[in-house]
């Protein structure tokens, strides 16, 4: 990882991966256009690598943050990094390829940097993207995680995206694919939640084991969702250590912990739709924090994931029921 120079880092398949990424979930109540016109102020402070998603629903508008910049000279196709995921609905291995080339068509581009697993938690295929029965309860799909990466695989193949991946995957399930026979493509990346109070060393020390990029989400503490995420949880920026230890820096608890995360080795994403706090999201490569900072924010991990995702608690690939 480099965050000197090119502030990326290589891939297992040899593409390059902006080691810092803008993220675009909003929840509901935002409206759609704010992701347009945020993914252009980023474009424009430095972030090279957005992560987007199918299940975002705002990949049109996403999309036409990126041609726009590309269209007024800011930005070549090339010098981005785009990724996008495959949602639970489409696990079923001839949904997969369809998933990805309506992101396409919605984002108004040929290919994509990176196209991830969203997550190992198989769903319901059709319209509704939370599949639920009678009585509120999740409707799962009984679909083998390893038959949708080699789906994933074909994707690769034909070009639709450079690098593969997956996401809130736990060692286990992890493990399902890479001992799978025939592995053509290990993937290059876990995109999982990761902050202070989740700091997930054991994850990432296996990951980096297997040459596979940890990518952190939520790493500012959350969107904080009422829909995914309890408001009895505590707030990251609110934590007096790293209140403390920006203080010592001249800097914000938020960029405190984005340059913690890319000091362990950890790829981070920072959502904001705001253009002060997406600038100052981008200012994290002209510090560093002490050995003593690292240990100080290591300490603070309490195991917390904000979003518990306890529809799928008995699911078989839950993230959360193994150590890591
Ligand atoms: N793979 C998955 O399952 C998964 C799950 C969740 C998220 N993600 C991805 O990861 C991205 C980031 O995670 P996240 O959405 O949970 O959010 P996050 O990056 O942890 O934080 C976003 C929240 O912090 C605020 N914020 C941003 N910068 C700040 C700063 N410098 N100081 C104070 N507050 C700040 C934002 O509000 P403002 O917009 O008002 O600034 C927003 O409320 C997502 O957008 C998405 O791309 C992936």
């Amino acid at each position: 990882m480099d965050l000197k120079h090119s502030h990326s880092v290589k891939l297992n398949d040899g593409n390059l991966m902006p080691v810092l990424g803008f993220g675009t979930f909003a929840s509901d109540s935002v409206p759609k256009s704010k992701a347009t016109e945020a993914t252009k102020i980023a474009i424009d402070v430095g972030f090279r690598h957005i992560d987007a998603a199918y299940f975002y629903q705002n990949e049109e508008e996403v999309g036409q943050a990126l041609r726009d910049k590309i269209a007024d000279g800011t930005v070549k196709r090339e010098d981005l990094f785009y990724t996008t995921k495959i949602w639970n609905t489409f696990h079923r291995p001839e949904l997969v390829r369809q998933c990805l080339e309506e992101s396409l068509k919605k984002l108004g581009l040929d290919y994509v940097d990176l196209c991830i697993i969203h997550s190992p938690i198989a769903m319901k295929s059709g319209g509704d993207l939370m599949p639920k029965d009678a009585s509120g309860k999740i409707i799962f799909d009984n679909v083998d995680i390893r038959d949708t990466w080699e789906a994933l695989e074909k994707c690769k193949d034909l070009g639709l995206t450079k690098s593969i991946g997956v996401s809130n995957f736990n060692r286990k399930v992890l493990e399902l694919i890479l001992n799978k026979p025939g592995l053509r493509y290990k993937p290059v990346c876990n995109q999982v939640e990761c902050h202070p109070y989740l700091n997930q060393s054991k994850l990432l020390e296996f990951c980096k084991s297997k040459d596979i990029v940890l990518v952190a989400y939520s790493a500012l503490g959350s969107h904080r969702d009422p829909n995914w995420i309890s408001d009895k949880s505590p707030y990251l920026l609110e934590e007096p250590i790293l209140k403390t230890i920006a203080k010592k820096h001249n800097r914000s608890p938020g960029q405190v912990a984005l340059r913690y995360q890319l000091q362990r080795g950890v790829v981070v994403l920072a959502k904001s739709f705001n253009e002060k706090r997406i600038k100052e999201n981008f200012e994290v490569f002209n510090f560093e924090l002490t050995p003593e900072d690292m240990k100080e924010i290591d300490g603070l991990n309490r195991n917390l994931p904000y979003m518990e995702l306890s529809f799928a608690v008995d699911h078989p690939y839950y993230p959360y029921s193994e150590e890591y």
